[in-house]
């Protein structure tokens, strides 16, 4: 499965630690792969600033029915390219926030990737992300069994 994230994501452990936390994106990379390790999953985690880059790995996720846990940063508030291409998805995907969007300035209280999306989770940090892998692997204890996560 793979873990993509969108522009700046890179930068987390400076960038406005007060916001996404004192946690580094290796951090955040090492936090992915140790739980996908326990979880049994095949984990990849990619970050690109680039729209049309991401776009592609979506591609690539459809192609081969590649669960995935995306958090596309910016991309979420105006991206319909990145959009459609998660609504070509052949497996579950997962929309993660490390804020909580909603919470924060009007613009980001839209998201135009999350109505394509299987579900949501944000506003907790790595454990957004953390919470999404166990979904995925279905071990969500149980909650929205009936879904089609
Ligand atoms: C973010 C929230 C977005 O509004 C913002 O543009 C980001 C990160 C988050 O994880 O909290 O870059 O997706």
């Amino acid at each position: 499965m793979l873990v993509l994230n969108g522009p700046n994501l890179g930068r987390l452990g400076c960038r406005e630690p007060g916001i996404y936390g004192t946690t580094s994106y290796a951090g955040l990379v090492e936090a992915c792969r140790t739980l996908g390790g326990e979880l049994g999953l095949d984990v990849e985690v990619r970050q690109t600033d680039d729209e049309a880059e991401l776009v592609h790995w979506l591609h690539e996720s459809a192609d081969f029915a590649l669960p995935v846990v995306l958090n596309p940063a910016a991309f979420t508030h105006y991206s319909y390219a990145v959009r459609d291409a998660a609504a070509q998805r052949t497996a579950p995907l997962i929309e993660v926030h490390l804020s909580h969007p909603q919470a924060r300035e009007d613009f980001r209280h839209l998201s135009v990737t999350a109505p394509v999306a299987s579900g949501t989770i944000a506003g907790l940090g790595i454990e957004s992300y953390r919470l999404a892998l166990r979904a995925l692997a279905g071990q969500n204890g149980g909650a929205g069994e009936s879904r089609a996560v």
